[in-house]
């Protein structure tokens, strides 16, 4: 899928930009705090409804506006398709050629994109919430369904967490309601784990090869879901379902005490194994960011495998970062087929030529100038 172009009303810094793209990589260049991270993030967010950097949607309309909009033609396998994104404090309109979608899970995957900005380097690092926002994320952009199950499961934990908190200061002796709650909970929770299991395993199996390949066969790379609940990949679901609710019951006395949900997808993780040691404990600066890498390499393909079409990139700050080798890998990854926006503050530190000859953005106090 490719951008033909990109307009922002009061998105940020941005009062009102109009880009046209040609050519699959196009460079913003600038200093630092002009604004280029907001474009990319404007592409992340008319992609995903929701910022890399922010919970909080309001941060991304600009001071002083009441509203934000983000729009571009994408041109996709089938045709060019209209994406319109409007944020105002009371919430989010999404529009498909003109067309308002009641739900975002109707409109998320329109576009899909792959984001790599300094701070993915979290997803090897960083706590496991980051992890399973990352889990979540991806898994959403290509599966609506996902994030419908998600979006129930956690309206069902939050209920179940208010109703053991009840349980422990006697305000409520409802375990009747303890196991309805139990029986949608198992259900939603092994909708999620199936789905989170068969994206981790695809993620390895792409990860593996490019990291290989990155590290010239010196590293495998090894991904490995951290589960809370004893549910497995193996299991059927409706034995998942069973030996969850058998789960809730074995944890019953905690939970209550705690008076939270102790086990399932909110409290999972993963890990990520270098030649089998734990890059986020073990693994040298070096390693963790190729892994990083590897993964967001790995990201690309997956979501090919999984749409059929290559996603846009987004790399923020990073390219100048990385090696001549790895440079190098990563456009051997996106040639000519996935478009790439890149963000940086010189091109100095872009060696190969296939760079030097992209299309230049030179941003400044948030507007911009072409220059090819
Ligand atoms: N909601 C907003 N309204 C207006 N300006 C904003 C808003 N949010 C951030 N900015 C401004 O955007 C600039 C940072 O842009 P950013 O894209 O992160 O910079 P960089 O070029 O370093 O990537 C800062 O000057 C900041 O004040
Ligand atoms: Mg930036």
């Amino acid at each position: 899928m490719f951008l033909k172009n990109l307009s922002l009303t009061n998105y940020r810094n941005y009062k009102s930009l109009s880009l046209s793209f040609d050519g699959p990589i196009q460079l913003f260049i600038g200093n630092n705090a002009q604004g280029k991270t907001n474009v990319l993030e404007s592409i992340y967010v008319l992609a995903l409804a929701k910022s890399h950097r922010t919970p909080r949607d309001k941060e991304l309309i600009a001071w002083e506006a009441d509203y934000a909009a983000i729009r571009s033609d994408v041109l996709r396998r089938y045709g060019s398709v209209r994406l319109e994104l409007q944020l105002t404090a009371k919430g989010k309109r999404a529009k498909i050629n003109g067309m308002e979608q009641q739900k975002l899970s109707a409109y998320v995957g329109a576009l899909n994109v792959v984001m790599f900005a300094p701070e993915d380097l979290s997803i090897v690092k960083g706590a496991p919430a980051q992890r399973r926002r990352f889990i979540d994320m991806e898994i959403g952009q290509v599966s609506p369904t996902y994030l419908y199950y998600l979006s129930n499961y956690n309206k069902v934990l939050q209920q179940r967490n208010q109703l053991l908190k009840d349980l422990a200061m006697k305000k409520s002796h409802s375990l009747e309601m303890l196991a309805i709650w139990n029986t949608q909970l198992a259900d939603l929770a092994v909708k999620l784990l199936k789905k989170r299991f068969e994206f981790i395993r695809k993620l390895e199996t792409w990860a593996r090869e490019i990291h290989t390949g990155i590290t010239d066969g010196r590293e495998t790379l090894s991904l490995h879901y951290e589960n809370s609940s004893p549910v497995t990949e193996e299991l059927a679901a409706e034995q998942a379902v069973d030996v969850m609710l058998a789960a809730y019951e074995e944890v019953r006395d905690r939970e209550i005490m705690r008076g939270s949900t102790l086990i399932g997808p909110h409290r999972d993780d993963f890990s990520l194994k270098v030649n089998g040691m734990d890059v986020q404990t073990y693994g040298s600066q070096g390693q963790q960011r190729t892994s990083a890498l590897s993964i967001k390499l790995a990201e690309i393909e997956l979501i090919k495998e999984e749409v059929g079409e290559y996603p846009v990139l987004l790399l923020d700050d990073v390219l100048s970062e990385l090696d001549e080798h790895r440079q190098t890998l990563l456009l051997e990854t996106i040639q000519d087929r996935v478009q790439t926006f890149v963000s940086t503050t010189g091109v100095e530190g872009l060696k190969h030529q296939v760079l030097q000859q992209a299309s230049r953005f030179y941003v400044k106090e948030g507007s911009i100038s072409g220059e090819r």
